[in-house]
């Protein structure tokens, strides 16, 4: 058996694409542009290309992009500073510094100094406090497009057993919530649990998200299951032109997998392409959530 692939950049066209009509309906009744503002604290280079496309696809669907560009040497404070700005600034709506920030300065500090109802990452902890109370406002964006995608061929998760592999703060612990909310038997294995292949071998859902290349092998996984690689991983792929190319791999063994899963989603077109477009839908959902509107249908 062959797997079937879970297009994330189709999904990810298509959520672009109902985040433009719902920003065009919002400036047509409500006059409302909503604006992101990203924040970039030095010259990471896989940073700065994340910060280029979220700029590129905040104005294909029309929303307000601001970007603050800042010294690696940036003490805390002057960073502080700039985000009760953005805070305070009505034509700012969402607020997103880029991690990992240089060594020295406190994400927690940066983090928690955003505003929760700007916060379109969903890291603050007020923000983690009501999705698992089940009151999800401004939701992580990978988790969010992860659910999605399961959502897409899974659409009753009721009773399913989903294994989660991974329990960052970013992805791992907030895709637990979604999918204990869609009503899944859900269970966070980790570095330390005991025996991960099994746990993983009784998954319905497996969620793979500990950013070690090909970590969830093809004996891991349930015939049938649906497997989504969190994973964005660069590893070695030399060839006799070039000696020092590379590829981007995830975290599961996609070829093993491919033989055994019902569904998965691959590495790169799987879930990465869904974080950027849940990010402009967050965005629109922090917009409506400053002035009172309901938020668009279709979002
Ligand atoms: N770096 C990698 N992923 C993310 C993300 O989702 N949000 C932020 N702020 N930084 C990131």
């Amino acid at each position: 058996m062959n797997a079937v692939l879970i297009d994330g950049k189709a999904h990810a066209l298509a959520l672009r694409q109902r985040v433009a009509g719902a920003v065009k309906q919002l400036y047509t009744a409500h006059g409302l542009q909503p604006g992101l503002a990203v924040v970039l604290v030095g010259d990471d280079p896989a940073s700065q290309v994340y910060v280029r496309n979220k700029a590129r696809q905040c104005e294909e669907v029309g929303l307000l992009s601001l970007e603050h560009r800042l010294p690696a040497t940036i003490a805390l404070p002057a960073l502080l500073d700039l985000i009760a700005q953005l805070n305070a600034d009505p034509l700012v709506h969402g607020v997103l510094v880029q991690l990992p920030l240089p060594a020295g300065l406190s994400e927690a500090a940066v983090i928690n100094a955003i505003h929760p109802d700007k916060d379109v990452d969903g890291l603050h902890p007020v923000n983690a406090g009501r999705l698992c109370n089940g009151q999800g406002f401004l939701v992580p964006c990978t988790p969010v497009g992860c659910a999605l995608l399961i959502r897409s061929v899974r659409p009753d998760m009721a009773g399913l057993h989903a294994v989660v592999i991974g329990r960052s703060n970013l992805v791992g612990k907030p895709i637990a919530q979604l999918l204990l909310a869609a009503n899944c038997t859900v269970t966070m294995a980790h570095s330390r649990s005991r025996d991960v292949p099994a746990l993983a071998r009784s998954a319905d859902i497996l969620v793979a998200a500990v950013g070690r290349p090909g970590f969830v092998r093809g004996d891991w996984i349930k015939p049938g299951a649906v497997v989504i690689d969190v994973g964005i991983n660069r590893v070695p792929a030399p060839t006799a032109d070039d000696p020092s190319k590379t590829r981007l791999v995830g975290d599961v063994a996609f070829d093993e997998a491919l033989a055994v899963a019902g569904f998965i989603t691959p590495v790169p077109g799987g879930v990465g392409p869904m974080t950027i477009a849940c990010l402009l839908r967050n965005t629109v959902i922090a917009a409506c959530g400053a002035r009172g509107i309901t938020l668009p249908l279709g979002l």
